[in-house]
């Protein structure tokens, strides 16, 4: 199956669905089709900032700088744009249904769903301290290895 592009979703943006593409991004660099991946906020709260520094040091302690990316909220295009759309939780997903557009050709999946087959949320660690991060860390490095693999 040909690599698919994806965009990963969260709420804002900057904690969870950066280090998700930095991850990703990450784990495909040396492949000989790197998909085109890349991550955006239900929000606008944080567009044009960087991630949250909690979520560039626990990248950084990984190996993997995801300081340079900027939040964006997502769009109507992405929804033609991706093949995959990967929300982070079951509330993002929703938002996202409510937008998608009738003709999208996106497939809107829940990221553990695809990764894990559970319908699991990737906490939002926004009000929680660095091992909370470090957590969501550890998810979404196992769950995108697994999609990674699915693909390969
Ligand atoms: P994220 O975390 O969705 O993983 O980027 C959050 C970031 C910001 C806010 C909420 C969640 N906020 O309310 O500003």
């Amino acid at each position: 199956m040909p690599a698919p592009s994806i965009l990963f979703v969260c709420l804002g943006n900057i904690c969870r669905s950066p280090l998700a593409e930095g991850i990703y991004r990450h784990l495909t660099i040396r492949t000989s089709e790197k998909p085109v991946i890349a991550s955006a906020g239900i929000g606008n709260w944080h567009v044009g900032n960087p991630p949250d520094k909690r979520s560039i040091k626990i990248a950084a302690a990984h190996g993997i700088d995801i300081s340079r990316q900027r939040a964006r909220q997502v769009t109507q295009e992405d929804f033609y744009a991706f093949d995959l759309i990967l929300a982070m939780d079951g509330s993002n997903l929703a938002r996202l249904e409510t937008l998608k557009p009738e003709n999208a050709t996106a497939s809107l999946q829940l990221f553990a769903g695809l990764a894990f087959g559970t319908n699991q949320d990737v906490p939002d660690p926004y009000y929680g301290d660095l091992s909370d991060f470090e957590e969501v860390y550890t998810m979404l490095f196992s769950g995108c290895s697994a999609v990674v693999s699915k693909f390969e």
